[in-house]
């Protein structure tokens, strides 16, 4: 019989019984502590920290070197993941282990122009019966094709007395009638529009008769104690047994309570909910839907991936609305350029315009799209976690406690900075990184290559991971240590600046476009509203367009499943973006490794810095003149 042991997680105080040898970062997702592991479990991140205050547990293995020091060895961190659990315990989760809730992006500026939602209610009427003929549905006021009715439907319509409502489905041809009420139920339809994001979920429940936001809710994807990357959620389900199923569970359960949430605060009813529409990427469509995603894990998948919607009857998938609402899931285009990519397209409206325009999705995954009413092309970058914060020592996603801003004072090379929720710094998050980056370049404390530069301030010393600048000291700090950007995190984020400019470029030079062309450049997601822009193009992440508006459009997948609820018309138009968009696949790409080594300087190719340039001239020139 297997042996029991007792673990206690503070400074929680959940306490949790497992059997003895498990692994403890499963332990502490059996106990619903959201616990960070960037890397799913791999030993491959080191932030799954945690401090053994009493008790036995595995031996060190050698992956703890990497990320832990023998000082925290010996205070008694070790890395969940890598440890077993041998007798009753008692630990500590730090707080820079924990997962608090990320500030989270909600947009819904975007407006219709006509409401048209996929699912409507209508006054149903029956003609009498002629001789064995079914008899005849007839919607009042409606007027398109003839309904699809099933026969259990029709059963139950002939049980009903007048006044009866029909609630009937455009999300397929024909239409379909996919449920009946009693009574004129007319004004109350409702629907979902969701983020279906790697991180966070958002849903705003909306009147359908009116297109009105009723309420909006967000909360942690409940797959994030999987691993925070899709990479390792791949991983998963491809390794632990169910775990396909498992992450399924999790996101629809997170759907589930956010419903919950929402329908009560409305005072509905959940079966009041009529449609959905989602917008996630690839790989969270797939896992919405219970799709196998074994296929995306390897780099050929790009054209397996099917470009047509997935769409799902709401039991089908286990969401707790009406069962036989239909859930749309914007188009996927390929392994990582999914809806949520359709859905910024479909919210900054650049595939109806005459004039040429940029899209920047830029997260842990970039998605890079250029275009206009008659074309446009598009390519991913795997521009790695820094811009999230993730994968830098002290890095960390938008959340309180994070630094977000830095400013760098050029004569005591001093940082001042802002945290989030105006708290002791905790650590840094992507907008921070960047600004930090931006602002020690400024003032000569890292070169052009990236690299940071010794002797200037002794606010650069030697540290475990070569030089490193101290932004935040002790003193100042939630975590009782010093918060520096290490040499290692700018190796980082310089990988992920060039992959992201290099991108950009390879499109720019397949299609003869230069930085002139670029009418309107328009960013989405967290990096576009939260990060300094002129910052991210001192840096070189993007290029100069001289002649481009900045347009940022916030949450782009949720304004993206919100149009696509309330309208019909740009279902179709989302259909039809996924469907004749072209992807370049950089990975099989020659010229990508052209353009990425040309953009691992800051800040990149002379073409695309022309005012730097000129401004750099200047400069030589004034030092010229100047020694003369
Ligand atoms: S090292 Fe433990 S989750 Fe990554």
């Amino acid at each position: 019989m297997a042996t029991l042991v007792k673990i206690v997680f503070n400074p929680m105080d959940e306490v949790i019984e497992v059997e003895r040898g498990t692994i403890l970062l499963d332990a502490i997702r059996q106990a619903g502590i959201n616990i960070r592991s960037i890397c799913g479990g791999e030993g491959e991140c080191g932030t799954c920290k945690v401090l053994l205050n009493k008790g036995e547990v595995s031996d060190v293995s050698t992956k703890y070197t990497k990320w832990l020091s023998p000082q925290e060895i010996s205070e008694g961190y070790r890395l969940a993941c890598q440890t077993r659990v041998l007798s009753d315990c008692e630990l500590t989760i730090p707080v820079e282990s924990r997962i608090a809730r990320p500030k989270i992006l909600i947009s819904t500026e975007m407006t219709i122009d006509r409401l048209d939602p996929a699912s409507k209610k209508y006054l149903l009427t029956l003609s009498p019966a002629r001789s064995d003929e079914h008899r005849l549905i007839r919607l009042r006021g409606y007027q398109g094709p003839s309904p699809k009715v099933s026969d259990d439907i029709y059963d139950t319509l002939l049980l009903m007395r007048e006044p009866v409502t029909a609630i009937l489905s455009e999300t397929n041809t024909p239409p379909e009638i996919i449920d009946v009420e009693l009574g004129d139920r007319t004004s109350s339809n409702y629907g979902l529009a969701i983020d279906v994001g790697t991180t966070t979920i958002v849903a705003l429940l909306i009147d359908l008769t009116s297109g009105k936001i009723l309420g909006k809710a967000s909360a942690l994807n409940n797959q994030i104690t999987y691993g925070e990357t899709l990479i390792s959620r791949i991983g998963f389900s491809r390794k632990v047994e169910n775990g396909l199923q498992k992450l399924k569970q999790a996101v629809v359960q997170t759907i589930n309570d956010l419903v919950s949430r929402l329908v009560s605060s409305a005072g509905i009813e959940n079966e009041e909910i009529t449609s959905v529409s989602a917008g996630g990427n690839t790989v969270m469509n797939h896992l919405l839907a219970g799709v196998d995603v074994d296929y995306l894990w390897y780099v050929d998948a790009n054209d397996k991936v099917p470009r047509s919607p997935v769409i799902k009857k709401a039991e089908e998938m286990g969401l707790q609305i009406n069962p036989e609402a239909y859930v749309y899931c914007l188009p996927n285009v390929s392994r990582f350029l999914g809806g949520d990519a359709i859905g910024d397209v479909v919210a900054s409206g650049m595939y109806d315009s005459d004039e040429t325009s940029l899209l920047v999705d830029m997260g842990t995954n970039g998605e890079i799209i250029f275009g206009n009413k008659d074309w446009l092309v598009s390519c991913s970058v795997a521009s790695g976690p820094a811009f999230e914060g993730a994968g830098v020592r002290f890095g960390m996603r938008a959340m309180r406690g994070a630094i977000e801003h830095v400013k760098i004072d050029p004569d005591s090379f001093e940082a001042g900075y802002t945290v989030i929720g105006n708290k002791r710094a905790r650590g840094i998050c992507g907008s921070g990184v960047i600004d930090a980056a931006a602002e020690m370049f400024r003032v000569g404390v890292l070169d052009f290559r990236g690299k940071i530069v010794e002797g200037r301030t002794s606010l650069v010393r030697k540290g475990r991971d070569g030089l490193e600048y101290v932004i935040a000291p002790a003193g100042k700090t939630a975590i009782g240590r010093d918060v520096v950007i290490t040499q290692r995190d700018m190796d980082y984020l310089m990988d992920s600046k060039a992959a992201a400019l290099g991108g950009i470029l390879v499109l720019m030079r397949k299609f003869d476009l230069s930085i002139y062309d670029v009418k309107n450049f328009y960013l989405a997601g967290a990096f576009g509203a939260y990060t300094d822009l002129r910052n991210a193009t001192k840096l070189g992440i993007f290029p100069e367009f001289p002649n481009a508006k900045i347009c940022p459009i916030g949450n782009g997948s949720l304004s993206g499943a919100y149009a696509t609820l309330l309208s019909v018309k740009k279902r179709d138009h989302a259909n039809a973006i996924a469907k004749n968009m072209l992807y370049v696949d950089l990975l099989s790409d020659v010229m990508f490794s052209e353009t990425y080594s040309e953009s691992i300087y800051i800040p990149g190719p002379k073409e695309l810095f022309p005012s730097y340039n000129r401004a750099h001239i200047q400069v030589k020139k004034t030092c010229h003149n100047g020694y003369a």
